[in-house]
């Protein structure tokens, strides 16, 4: 698989240089196509505007339909591309199905999706709201099995298809203060790792994305009923770093990348000495937390 996204992306864009690009089968023709959830700010905006500048058409989905047609109105169309912003609450199912319905109308077919739409929930265990609970869950874990299970079509007709899940670095090892959110993203990791294997046939590569720590309006976004304190974004990465990484993964899919190697070191370690484990993130996470005594 390795290469052969890149090789479809230059087909389709040596294929778009001599194409008419008002309709929708010459759209197919004319530049690789992309679905991004999340596309409204942050680092879905930023992975729309690179995809944009490398020449694939792009279908953005959020829930502000505003923000997203401000986004899709600035990228630019290279050789032939066509973009369209798709309104979509991601914890509906039925609004999915409309959206990725109003997506294969200008699309005959997908080489990219990212799963990238998230919400953060910073709350102890005793104080998560279970409505707050299932949003975390139907947003970060549900809504990725429903937009992959709707995209499969358009996916079979795509050139080396692709899909990346951004899931966290948090989603490999759990987190005090944020288990709502670390549980949701390890459920992602799984359910990229099964759906990695089961599409095997399918020749659609599945790769899982973690960041770490990136300057957002994440932290702002995510439920905090108790004012926990926020991480310090100083040294954080920039949206545009965490786009890169999906256009490295959508140009050659790996299995899973996560963008801090102490996490990854961290991760392996709670497997083989959990104590040990728990006694450095407690001390590397600093505001109060504690290894368990026992
Ligand atoms: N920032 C970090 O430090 C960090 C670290 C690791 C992983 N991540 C992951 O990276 C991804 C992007 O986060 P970000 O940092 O770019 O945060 P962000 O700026 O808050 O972006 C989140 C995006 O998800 C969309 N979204 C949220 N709920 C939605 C829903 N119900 N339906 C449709 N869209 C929804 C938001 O759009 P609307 O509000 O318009 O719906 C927004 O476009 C998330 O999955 C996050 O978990 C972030």
């Amino acid at each position: 698989m390795s290469g052969g996204s890149a090789a479809a992306a230059d087909d389709a864009r040596n294929a778009g240089a001599s194409a008419d690009t008002g309709t929708r089968s010459n759209a197919h023709a004319a530049a690789p196509r992309a679905l991004v959830t999340g596309a409204s700010s942050g680092i879905g905006a930023a992975t729309a505007r690179a995809l944009a500048r490398d020449g694939w058409s792009v279908a953005l989905l959020a829930r502000r339909a505003d923000a997203l047609e401000a986004v899709r109105a600035e990228l630019p169309a290279v050789g032939g591309a066509q973009h369209l912003a798709v309104a979509c609450d991601l914890r509906d199912p039925a609004a999915i199905e409309r959206a990725l319905q109003q997506v294969a109308e200008r699309y005959d077919g997908l080489e990219l999706v990212v799963n990238n739409a998230g919400l953060g929930y910073r709350a102890k265990v005793d104080e998560l709201d279970p409505e707050l609970l299932l949003d975390t869950f139907r947003t970060n874990a549900v809504a990725p099995f429903l937009v992959c299970r709707a995209a499969l079509p358009l996916l079979r007709r795509g050139r080396a298809p692709v899909v990346v899940n951004l899931a966290s670095v948090v989603g490999r090892r759990g987190i005090p203060g944020q288990t709502a959110y670390a549980a949701s993203k390890a459920a992602l990791c799984s359910f990229s790792e099964g759906l990695r294997v089961e599409w095997a046939d399918e020749d659609v590569a599945v790769c899982t994305l973690n960041p770490a720590l990136t300057a957002t309006g994440f932290f702002e976004a995510q439920p905090n009923p108790s004012g926990l304190p926020d991480p310090d974004l100083a040294g954080a990465a920039g949206p545009e770093d965490v786009a890169a990484e999906v256009l490295a993964l959508a140009r050659h899919p790996k299995p899973e990348r996560s963008m801090r190697a102490k996490w990854l070191a961290l991760t392996a370690l709670g497997l083989f000495a959990p104590r040990l484990a728990d006694r450095l993130l407690a001390k590397r996470l600093g505001g109060g937390w504690r290894a368990p005594r026992r």
